[in-house]
């Protein structure tokens, strides 16, 4: 595996953002300190819940579209950022690796217990297949992707509504320039539909989301010694039809005093103040399509289900 994330960075990242976060108003913080070990683990449960449509939606789109994914592509590289587990994505090597012309894999995570407990495991399983695994951040090294040529850089798991619009059109861009003109973008997104089915996957009645939410403030805990008391925040799912995103909170069910040496401050939360903590942006084909093609990208092809609850692009850079 290769480490782009030096600990002193993630420190000072981690260490700013919740800084501005949490003396902001509304205060917030961002995403991606969700995925520690923890997290990870708690994600990969969300994904097997019953309320949770996206992966086994994706995954049963991928099961039709990869074939043609295959053979449209010749990819010779699959590059998936943001991959987790990566096991929905088994489904591409399958089909790559069954025309004869893939023979490198690089998936990159921020998480590296997610990341290496997946590289071994694929590993086992794909022998002839050489497999780098890159800890690094999909928003500030794709710079350091191999060089190559037919290369496919895969994106799933709806993993792109967690950008805001403005950070997907500079995240597009700059996959846009990792590429050379004729290469792939493979992107999953999920799509707008009835609320009742989108607020659930977020809400569920096991409270497995409830945790992973709450799992932010462990880590503050962990990491800058805070003193935040997880129990006492309740999980907040709720649906903006304007953005059309879901909106993930914590609202302190109490007044709150939050102790934070490792910055040397204090944070008060009035009862039922809310700290925002994730969106989660759905999409419609046509607006995907015109975000692709402001990045330099033009749609191949767009496949979904049935019930047309989630979208898998295949874009080509111009
Ligand atoms: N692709 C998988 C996992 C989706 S969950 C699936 O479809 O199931 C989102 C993943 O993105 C997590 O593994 C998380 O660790 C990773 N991630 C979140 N922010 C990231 C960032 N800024 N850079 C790289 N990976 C990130
Ligand atoms: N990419 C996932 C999604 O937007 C991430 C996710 C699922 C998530 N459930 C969550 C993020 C709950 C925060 C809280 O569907």
């Amino acid at each position: 595996m290769i480490n782009l994330i030096d600990d002193d960075d993630i420190a000072r990242a981690l260490r700013s953002d919740v800084r501005t976060g949490l003396t902001a108003a509304p205060k917030w913080l961002p995403p991606k300190w969700f995925y520690d070990a923890r997290g990870s683990a708690l994600f990969e449960e969300i994904t097997r819940l019953p309320e949770y449509y996206p992966t086994r939606t994706e995954r049963a789109v991928l099961t039709e579209a990869a074939p043609a994914i295959a053979r449209i592509t010749e990819a010779k590289t699959l590059v998936e950022l943001g991959s987790g587990s990566s096991e929905k994505t088994r489904l591409l090597l399958d089909a790559m690796l069954g025309r004869g012309t893939l023979g490198s894999f690089v998936p990159l995570d921020v998480s590296a217990s997610a990341l290496s407990a997946a590289v071994d495991s694929l590993g086992v399983s794909y022998p002839g297949l050489t497999v780098t695994g890159i800890v690094g951040d999909f928003a500030r090294h794709l710079g350091h992707l191999p060089d190559g040529d037919n290369r496919v850089i895969a994106f799933l798991g709806g993993t792109i509504g967690n950008l805001t619009p403005a950070d997907r059109a500079t995240f597009l861009a700059s996959v846009r320039q990792a590429l050379r003109p004729g290469e792939w973008l493979l992107l999953g997104a999920d799509l707008v539909k009835d609320p009742a089915v989108l607020v659930p996957a977020y809400d569920d009645a096991a409270g497995v989301t409830a945790a992973f939410n709450r799992n932010v403030l462990a880590v503050v805990n962990r990491e800058l010694g805070a003193d935040f008391d997880p129990p006492a925040f309740a999980h907040v799912a709720l649906w903006n039809p304007e953005q059309e995103w879901i909106e993930m909170r914590l609202r302190a069910g109490t007044a709150q005093r939050v102790r934070i040496p490792g910055l040397d401050l204090t944070v008060e939360f009035a009862a039922g103040e809310e700290l925002r903590t994730e969106i989660s942006a759905k999409f419609r084909q046509a607006g995907l399509t015109a975000e692709l093609a402001a990045a330099g990208f033009e749609l191949s092809h767009w496949w979904t289900d049935p019930r047309e609850w989630f979208g898998v692009v295949l874009a080509q850079a111009r």
